[in-house]
């Protein structure tokens, strides 16, 4: 079968690719561009482990078709450092134990992200149904939410 070229960009690099129609974008990630950071937990857009934003929206790749990022944007967890330098939110999950498999890590780090981005003073409610979408088996969340909370208030007091 033919195969689609698609061209994007991947945590704001030019990325070309070929795929077949019916391939997700996660497997292209995992598979095909060797960005393993986004986890494939269920497969069905019911675990939020393999979250990133297509243009700067939270979506499950495992719900994308590949060639649907034609022409489009898409940032993973592997673009959320900058060089050596973790992100807040990465170095306070770190600081809180707010991990421990760390399959789901990923996917909470690429949605918390996007909640700050979007709302850099969230309610502890408003983070808890942002981060409602993605399931945690091992930390019982409260960790979670409280790292994410403790960064919001930090980055509004960087900005100050
Ligand atoms: S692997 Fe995509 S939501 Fe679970
Ligand atoms: S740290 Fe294991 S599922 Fe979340």
């Amino acid at each position: 079968m033919a195969k689609t070229h698609v061209t994007t960009t991947i945590n704001g690099e030019p990325v070309e690719f070929l795929c077949d129609a019916s391939q997700t974008m996660l497997d292209v990630l995992r598979d095909q561009l060797g960005l393993t950071g986004s986890k494939e937990g269920c497969g069905s857009g019911d675990c939020g482990a393999c979250s990133v934003t297509l243009d700067d929206r939270l979506v499950c790749s495992c719900l994308i078709l590949a060639p649907e990022a034609d022409g489009h944007h898409i940032q993973t967890i592997e673009g959320m450092a900058q060089g050596d330098q973790l992100h807040p939110l990465q170095k306070k999950f770190v600081e809180l134990a707010a991990l421990q498999c760390g399959i789901c890590t990923p996917g909470f780090l690429v949605a918390s992200k996007a909640l700050l981005d979007r709302n850099p003073d969230p309610t502890e409610t408003e983070v808890r149904y942002w981060l409602a979408g993605n399931l945690c088996r091992c930390t019982g969340y409260d960790k979670i939410i409280r790292a994410v909370m403790e960064v919001a208030a930090d980055m509004r007091e960087a900005a100050r």
